[in-house]
Parts: structure tokens; sequence; C-alpha cells
């Protein structure tokens, strides 16, 4: 069954734009994003979009659909009542490029400002042993897409860009978390949570678990935990004592 529904795209650059309306066919069990294609193909051959894989896995073809930040190839179209207006526009935190297609550097410059695994000097490869329980709790983490819908829901930095230098964002501190929570990372991930990465700018509100393409349990595994691990560490008496000392 095919009907035509309506569609309102944002189009424009860097310099500005306009919200565009479209009359354009759907089909049976199409998603968002086949039907930005049709318009590409039928109306519209410049309008720019960013996609890979149409199976969820790729990250890239994040947006906001009707306001909400989502996935346009699994945002399937009988979600919507065919009279509705679908309107679609980019992620609103990053700078636009051009349409529907952002920026998205700065979450590279966070992903650098995160270092890398560091296994215990006195351990070669080959003779790392961990615990199943250990590694189960990580693989949830590791299930991310970098789509950055997270980062772009966050309100600490989606209308405040004097933020962004000092805030990492969830999926970069959920990173932060992941190796902190592996038993053979040797680097000190707390201090650097807490003062490089912005930690305490998150006050827990979970929209960046709620717009969770993976369903990662951000907020309540991985952000509300590197808290606590920050807050143990401050009052674990022995650092305080440590503090002190080397204080004098
Ligand atoms: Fe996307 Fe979820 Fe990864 Fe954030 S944590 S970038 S929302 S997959
Ligand atoms: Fe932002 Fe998620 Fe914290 S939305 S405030 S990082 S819980
Ligand atoms: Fe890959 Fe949508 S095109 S996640």
């Amino acid at each position: 069954m095919s009907y035509q529904a309506k569609f309102r795209v944002w189009r424009g650059d860097s310099e500005g734009g306009e919200l565009k309306d479209y009359e354009v066919e759907v089909n049976e069990g199409e998603v968002v994003l086949d039907v930005i294609h049709r318009l590409q193909a039928t109306q519209a051959p410049d309008m720019a979009v960013r996609w890979n894989c149409k199976a969820g896995k790729c990250g890239s073809c994040s947006a906001e659909i009707n306001g909400m930040p989502k996935l346009m190839c699994m945002c399937r179209m009988n979600t919507f009542e065919e009279d509705e207006v679908v309107t679609v526009t980019p992620m609103r935190t990053f700078p636009v490029i051009r349409d529907l297609v952002t920026d998205v550097s700065y979450n590279y410059q966070k992903a650098r400002e995160v270092p890398a695994f560091k296994p215990p000097a006195d351990l070669k490869p080959g003779e790392y042993r961990m615990q199943q329980q250990d590694v189960e709790r990580s693989q949830e983490f590791r299930k991310c897409i970098e789509c950055f819908l997270c980062q772009n829901t966050c309100h600490v930095i989606r209308d405040h860009e004097e933020n962004k230098e000092n805030f990492s964002g969830p999926r970069f501190l959920m990173r932060i978390a992941e190796l902190d929570m592996h038993p053979l990372d040797a680097a000190d991930r707390k201090n650097a949570a807490q003062e490089e990465h912005g930690l305490g700018f998150c006050n827990i509100t979970k929209c960046c678990t709620e717009v969770c393409p993976e369903h990662i349990k951000i907020t309540d595994n991985a952000l509300i935990p590197m808290k606590e691990r920050v807050v143990d560490r401050k009052y674990d008496p022995l650092v305080w004592l440590g503090n002190k000392i080397r204080r004098r």
C-alpha cells in the first residue's frame, strides 16, 4: 500500500536555511531514510544526507525526526499517521555542513583526548587475565555505534556551545567508565573524568540513555557508577591522607 506523505526537511548550510515542504510517495515497510532517498531521486537531487549501512549499525544517519533524535534508517514510517507532517532536521548540537549533514568533529576531538587502554607494565601480551563478569560489564558499552545521538541530546552542550570545551559528553564519559572498570587498566581515569572531561556537569537527567539506539544504559551503568568511583576516591581515607601529606 502506497500513500503520499507530507515531509518537511531542513535545507540550508552554515550560513542559514529553512524548512521546505515536500509531498512524497511512501510504500509499505519503509523507513524515514527510504523516503529521504526518494526525495533525492525524484525532487531534490542536491539534498545532503549522510548514511551508510541502512541497518542501524554504522551510526551515520542521525537526525531529529519531529524533534526526536533518531537514526533515520531505524525510524519506521508506520509509526506516523498518513496525514501527519514528518519534520526532519539535522542534529542541533553540531554545526550544519549542509541540509541534514552536520560536522561531528567535536566528538572525534573528545575521543582523541581519552588515552587508550594501558595494561600493567609487568604483564606481556598474552598474559592478560580477567574475570568473565568484568568482560560482560564492558560488553554493553562496546555496543556503541557512535551515532552521537546521546551527545546531541545532552542538555549540557545542546544549547551551550561554551560547555563543549570542558565536557566530553555521555559517549566519552562512558568510554572512560569502561576503561576505569577494566581490571587491567593501569591509567588514572578518575581524576581525568572529573577534572578534564567534565563528569561533574552531568546531573543524571538520563536523556542520553533515552535516545540510545543500542539501548545502552549510559547513565545507570556508566555515568552514575563513575561518579561513585570518583567520590569513593575522594573520601577514601588513604587517598585523603596521601593528599594531605603531599600538600605539606
Ligand atoms: Fe549512539 Fe548510544 Fe553510542 Fe551514544 S552511546 S553514541 S547514543 S550508540
Ligand atoms: Fe547529559 Fe546524560 Fe548526564 S543527558 S546530563 S550525560 S545523564
Ligand atoms: Fe547506518 Fe542508519 S545508515 S545507522
